[in-house]
């Protein structure tokens, strides 16, 4: 048992509980996991791992589950906007929220934009601490491909002034220092993309 706050005592998983999970994942043929995809908007966040879902279930025959910024945005989140603190607070519920589902032997992929190192790191470490594998992802998009792809108009909207404080324009993002896997989305098709974490998984003995 470990005390974590006023009256809040967690009852902290111990080695029993780590060869405990991994039992339950072998019976279950899937290993829990956290595919973190984090870059600006049009990067490919979403179409990637819509993508990556379907080859995933289909073809590897795995549980699969996406937590999408948009998404979030109805619900869990809907109290948050796009303020420092409230983007940290989205990725903070993000990664809580994720680090569940991989515990519970879903292979789960996160895109949010998460634009600062440290909340990224935080989910990181949270993973850690729980023994649970984690994958940064980074899209890696320069601005003015994202400024063509445009695929909802926003970067429109931020020229015309309608939107303030977008990430990339006049709001940070900060590039991941040592992520697991780099996709420079300009480069590659979707499939290769996808090809290419399938890779990074399968080298971590995380699909078989
Ligand atoms: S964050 O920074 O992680 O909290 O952002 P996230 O939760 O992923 O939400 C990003 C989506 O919200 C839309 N949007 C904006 N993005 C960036 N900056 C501003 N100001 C903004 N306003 C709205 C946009 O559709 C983002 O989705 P993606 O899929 O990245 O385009
Ligand atoms: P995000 O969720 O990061 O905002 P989206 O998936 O909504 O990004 O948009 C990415 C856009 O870029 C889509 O219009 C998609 O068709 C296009 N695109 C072109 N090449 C790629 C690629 N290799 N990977 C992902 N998207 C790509
Ligand atoms: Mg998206």
């Amino acid at each position: 048992l470990q005390h974590v706050g006023a009256n809040i005592i967690e009852c902290a998983p111990g080695k029993d509980c780590r060869a405990d999970r991994a039992q339950r994942f072998k019976r279950l043929g899937q290993q829990g996991v956290t595919l973190w995809f984090t870059g600006l908007s049009g990067a490919g966040k979403t179409t990637i791992t819509e993508a990556l879902e379907r080859e995933l279930i289909f073809k590897h025959g795995k549980t699969v589950y996406r937590i999408d910024g948009d998404n979030l945005r109805t619900g869990l989140t809907r109290d948050l906007g796009f303020s420092p603190s409230d983007r940290g607070e989205s990725v903070r519920r993000a990664s809580e929220t994720a680090a569940l589902f991989a515990d519970a032997g879903v292979i789960t992929m996160v895109t949010l934009i998460s634009p600062y190192r440290e909340a990224r790191n935080a989910a990181r470490s949270l993973h850690r601490d729980k023994g649970l594998p984690f994958l940064e992802t980074y899209l890696d998009v320069p601005l003015d491909v994202l400024r063509r792809r445009d695929p909802k108009g926003l970067y429109k909207k931020v020229d015309a002034g309608e939107i303030k404080g977008f990430t990339g324009v006049d709001a940070p993002y900060e590039e991941p220092l040592d992520p697991e896997v780099t996709l420079r989305t300009h480069e590659l098709s979707v499939q290769e993309c996808v090809d290419h974490v399938i890779r990074q998984l399968e080298a971590r003995g995380l699909l078989s």
